[in-house]
């Protein structure tokens, strides 16, 4: 599985990339309006540490309007992945865009035939909000179960399903056990996906006893 970081702290996406672990992100205009910084220039800065995708939202509403958007964006990199919500005008967009072979991201997708209709309108990647369908008391991960379902009934519908609104590692395990071809991760989870309180007390009892032969390496 691929995991996406997301955020548009270049600093974190820095730091992460050096693990190997980042192939590629996603932002918002909520986590751009939180790094403070100017959309097209942080945009440019990600793009020149991760080869990967690199998700950059839209904020116009109709397709005409986020068709000239995804054009000034597209010019940033050749890895922008343009982000479109899932309306009527969003997968007009992503029909164009697809058409024209650049990579689309459909987001806010909180159910199956959100996801069916993504892939018809060529989409390469479809964004379920798993952590938002939770905090409404629904099932987040079983919507990942039943777009999985749905996609792999039909080999032409080749959009990868994203796991978006991802907010704790059991998200991370459940998507990677259905076999979601991506997660896109906050930095602070997916720093988290290494912590075991095992390995903690192993490797301090491994460090104690090491001490005790007065060796060093
Ligand atoms: C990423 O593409 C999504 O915009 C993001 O995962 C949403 O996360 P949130 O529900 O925590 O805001």
């Amino acid at each position: 599985m691929k995991f996406f970081v997301d955020t548009a702290d270049i600093d974190e996406i820095r730091d992460l990339a050096a693990t190997g672990m980042v192939d590629g992100v996603t932002t918002n205009p909520s986590l751009v309006a939180k790094s403070g910084r100017n959309f097209f220039e942080v945009l440019e800065e990600i793009c020149s540490v991760v080869p990967g995708p690199v998700s950059a939202e839209v904020t116009a509403t109709d397709a005409e309007a986020m068709l000239a958007e995804a054009q000034k964006l597209t010019a940033i990199a050749k890895n922008i992945t343009i982000k479109v919500p899932l309306t009527w005008d969003g997968l007009k967009a992503c029909r164009t865009l697809a058409d024209q072979g650049t990579m689309v991201n459909v987001t806010l997708c909180f159910s199956p035939n959100q996801a069916l209709l993504a892939a018809k309108a060529g989409a390469a990647f479809i964004s379920p909000f798993v952590g938002r369908l939770d905090d409404i008391t629904h099932d987040g991960m079983g919507l990942i179960e039943e777009i999985k379902t749905i996609y792999d009934h039909y080999d032409a519908l080749t959009t990868q399903i994203l796991v978006a609104s991802v907010r704790h590692p059991l998200h991370v395990r459940d998507a990677a056990l259905l076999g979601a071809d991506v997660a896109t991760v906050p930095p602070n989870v997916l720093r988290a996906l290494a912590n075991h309180p095992l390995t903690d007390k192993g490797l301090a009892a491994f460090l104690k006893d090491w001490e005790k032969t007065g060796q060093s390496i």
